[in-house]
């Protein structure tokens, strides 16, 4: 288990605006110096440090020791071209400093872990100036073995940083333990398979905006603890969907805001899960939701037992409230469009279902299901008594008013092989219906 370093967050720098009411007034997100001022300051290239872009030269070395010519601010740049990487790198400390990736870096090396490890540092950006740098994991020679193949990219105990730009493909992706950070304008591509994680985060004040990812595991997922997270404009493009957890012993997760959040083809629009445990998830807000053809849509297991169960009590659930979601679930009277499966011990409270309207793909009827769960709407109990009670369920027989929702183009398309490698996709320009990109793409 990774812990979040809270020391870190002492450095954060007070700021003055705030983007909403989730995230944390008074410290600032993403980098303090601007890529301008960095590109000023110094540039490693990492071609003046062995790298060839030839497509076998090892990017590894060069990339660690363009690293350290530049860790007290600067540029590490990868140029445009095709470099392979067969060493994978831990990049430590740094500060005022960026990675430009304009080429695609191709994984030849066959170990686990992750390929680019960045760890304790501050005002960091990467990103693709041209928005066209990738990283192709080529997953699919792990998958014919079994294997999972490394994570792309991590991030622990980064404070102050952007994500933004580039592609990540075929392979594990993308995980956070980090505070002040913005990840946005990104696409993440994966195989059909569970296991190949989307963007799992945690730590504190993340603003994740417009960012699409294809995989059948996570989409943009927060993991314990982590609190001030605003997370908008994500597309879920045959995934598993975005989950909380899994969750165990302490957890504490609160302040957290899902904002137009488009899911198609997915396991679960939401799925918060743990299995025993103990803590809370409080004060967390889901709207605007669309979803088409998934398993699941609103999504509370407290009894999730691919998780081992965990002692404790259960976690507790309050003060959650899922408004405005539509569109339809792929069987709705087989897996219930709202599912809540509160812990008999530690029942939910003071949850909030409003402008619910979602209907069956198959069928000519669904249930709601709620078992153990406080609130109000649908099949919520209300009142204060907050014991168990057991299960209560509402049966819907005819399409709820309002249900039906805009699509994104091409979100019909089969899923991607696991047996072939998947194409480097181009940054979208759009993320949920009707939206544009908070901050716009760094080239058009
Ligand atoms: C969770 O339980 C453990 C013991 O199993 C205890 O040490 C810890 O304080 C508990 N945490 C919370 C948040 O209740
Ligand atoms: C969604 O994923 C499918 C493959 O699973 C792909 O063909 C399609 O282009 C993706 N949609 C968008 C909008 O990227």
């Amino acid at each position: 288990m990774v812990v979040f370093n809270l020391s870190g967050l002492l450095a954060l720098t007070p700021f003055i605006s705030c983007v909403s009411a989730q995230l944390a007034s008074g410290y600032s997100i993403g980098p303090l110096t601007t890529s301008g001022a960095k590109w000023g300051v110094k540039v490693c290239d990492v071609t003046n440090y062995g790298a060839v872009a030839d497509k076998s030269t090892d990017l590894g070395p060069p990339l660690l020791a363009a690293f350290e010519a530049c860790i007290d601010g600067g540029v590490v740049n990868i140029p445009v071209g095709d470099f392979a990487m067969s060493t994978w790198v831990t990049l430590t400390g740094g500060k005022a400093w960026a990675i430009n990736l304009e080429g695609v870096i191709y994984r030849t090396g066959t170990a686990g872990g992750n390929m680019i490890y960045i760890e304790h540092s501050t005002d960091f950006e990467i990103y693709s100036s041209r928005s066209s740098g990738a990283i192709q994991g080529l997953g699919y020679e792990f998958h014919s073995q079994g294997e999972y193949g490394p994570r792309l990219l991590r991030l622990y105990d980064v404070i102050n940083f952007a994500i933004h730009d580039i592609a990540l493909v075929d392979c594990r992706f993308s995980q956070l333990f980090t505070s002040g950070g913005e990840v946005y304008n990104m696409i993440i591509r994966g195989a059909n398979e569970g296991g190949l994680d989307g963007i799992d985060v945690s730590g504190f004040n993340m603003h994740i905006h417009d960012v699409e990812v294809t995989n059948k595991d996570e989409c943009v997922t927060v993991k314990n603890p982590s609190n001030h997270f605003l997370i908008e404009n994500i597309h879920c493009n045959w995934s598993g969907g975005s989950c909380f957890g899994s969750l165990g012993l302490d957890t504490d997760i609160y302040k957290i805001t899902y904002s137009n959040i488009y899911t198609v083809s997915s396991n679960n629009m939401l799925m918060l899960k743990s299995n025993g445990g103990n803590g809370s998830v409080s004060d967390c807000l889901f709207e605007n939701f669309i979803g088409h053809g998934n398993a699941y849509s609103l999504y509370i297991d407290a009894f999730w037992t691919d998780l081992a169960l965990q002692p404790g009590n259960g976690v507790l659930y309050t003060g959650l409230t899922f408004s405005n979601w539509k569109g339809t679930c792929a069987a709705g009277n087989t897996r219930p469009p709202i599912y809540l499966n509160c812990p008999s011990t530690e029942p939910c409270t003071g949850i909030v279902i409003e402008d619910f309207a979602m209907w069956t793909d198959s069928g000519s009827a669904e249930y709601y299901k709620c078992i153990d769960a406080w609130g109000e709407g649908e099949c919520l109990k209300g009142g204060s008594a907050h014991t168990a009670y057991g299960t209560s369920t509402i049966t819907v027989t005819a399409a709820p008013t309002g249900y039906s929702a805009a699509t994104m183009p091409n979100d019909l398309a089969a899923p991607f092989d696991i047996s072939s490698s998947i194409p480097i996709p181009t940054i979208p320009t759009t993320f949920f219906p009707g939206a544009t990109p908070a901050t716009k793409r760094a080239y058009p």
